[in-house]
């Protein structure tokens, strides 16, 4: 059977914005750290051409085969691993970048391979693990999480305000195997008008503790502002507000007049897409994009000045 090449093609979201701000120069060494099906690290290396001193990470198989067919003629290094280990390795390597990206979250493929188990809209087994070689899967969580600690889940990551009804109504049901069983659940607690799919929150919840994907994001912040060269350029795009208002908080502290500030801020508001581009790719609707530069002379000790 063929597959749909379309299935397997992810359309870089705000890429445009992306290389209006951080304005990516020839010899600038790049990381992503998100790589994905390396449509933001192609148009960026294209204008760098510094293969050899740049690095692409992600934790998915598939994107990193992907990632290695692309660039299969150049010299640059791909990292199978999460972003948070592999910006620790570079760190202890003393490796720097001009430029640092994160496209956060799922990838198209993620959503449209059934099997994947991110989607509600097709039936899928509870998996959701964006790196297959984990052993935690979404029907771990689903299936043996006590009540209480389902209903934190689904408030604290998913902001869902029936939290607690949902929780009981898994609990009741287990188990549970697939997508569509659970999101016919959610809908049992939302029986009049919802304004999104009373899945939606309960998914991104449980993804959200599978991938781990908050702490990974706190926890690599920092280490990013340390990989990064003097005038060097962190660009972040989120795609929900929990994951924002991480960013959002550790750029301002980060920037500012304050002496031991580290880093300016080139979006002064969060950048989203234009109307175009989210006709185009829905997948884009929530994405904000915000970008920061680290001020000169408040680098480490081994890091160029040029
Ligand atoms: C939105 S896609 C990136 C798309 C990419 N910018 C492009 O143009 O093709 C996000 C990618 O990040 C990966 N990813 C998400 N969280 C990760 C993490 N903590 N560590 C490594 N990779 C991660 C996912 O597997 C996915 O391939």
């Amino acid at each position: 059977m063929h597959q749909n090449p379309h299935l397997n093609s992810h359309t870089p979201v705000l890429l445009k914005e992306v290389i209006d701000i951080v304005q990516p120069k020839k010899g600038d060494s790049y990381l992503d750290t998100t790589a994905g099906r390396g449509g933001h690290a192609q148009e960026i290396l294209n204008m760098s051409e510094n293969y050899p001193q740049s690095v692409l990470v992600d934790r998915d198989s598939e994107a990193i085969t992907n990632l290695a067919n692309k660039f299969k003629n150049k010299s640059i290094q791909l990292m199978h691993q999460d972003y948070l280990s592999a910006s620790r390795e570079l760190l202890e390597t003393d490796r720097r970048f001009d430029i640092i990206l994160a496209d956060l979250g799922v990838s198209s493929p993620h959503i449209n391979e059934v099997s994947r188990g991110f989607s509600f809209a097709s039936d899928g087994p509870l998996d959701m693990r964006m790196d297959q070689r984990q052993e935690t899967i979404a029907w771990d969580i689903v299936n043996k999480t006590d009540e209480g600690k389902l209903a934190n889940i689904l408030r604290e990551y998913g902001e869902e305000p029936k939290n607690r009804q949902i929780a009981k109504i898994i609990v009741r049901n287990r188990p549970i195997n697939t997508t569509i069983e659970l999101a016919a659940l959610t809908k049992q607690a939302w029986p009049g008008h919802s304004r999104s799919h009373p899945a939606t929150r309960t998914f991104q919840a449980i993804r959200i503790v599978v991938n781990n994907e908050l702490e990974q994001l706190s926890e690599a912040l920092p280490i990013w502002l340390e990989l990064l060269k003097p005038n060097g350029r962190l660009a972040i795009i989120t795609f929900h507000s929990l994951e924002d208002r991480i960013v959002k908080k550790f750029f301002a502290n980060e920037s500012g007049d304050r002496f031991d500030s580290k880093l300016s801020l080139l979006t002064k508001h969060p950048v989203v897409p234009d109307p175009h581009e989210t006709a185009h790719n829905p997948r884009a609707h929530s994405a904000k994009l915000r970008v920061a530069v680290k001020q000169k002379g408040k680098g480490n000790a081994n890091a160029y000045s040029g």
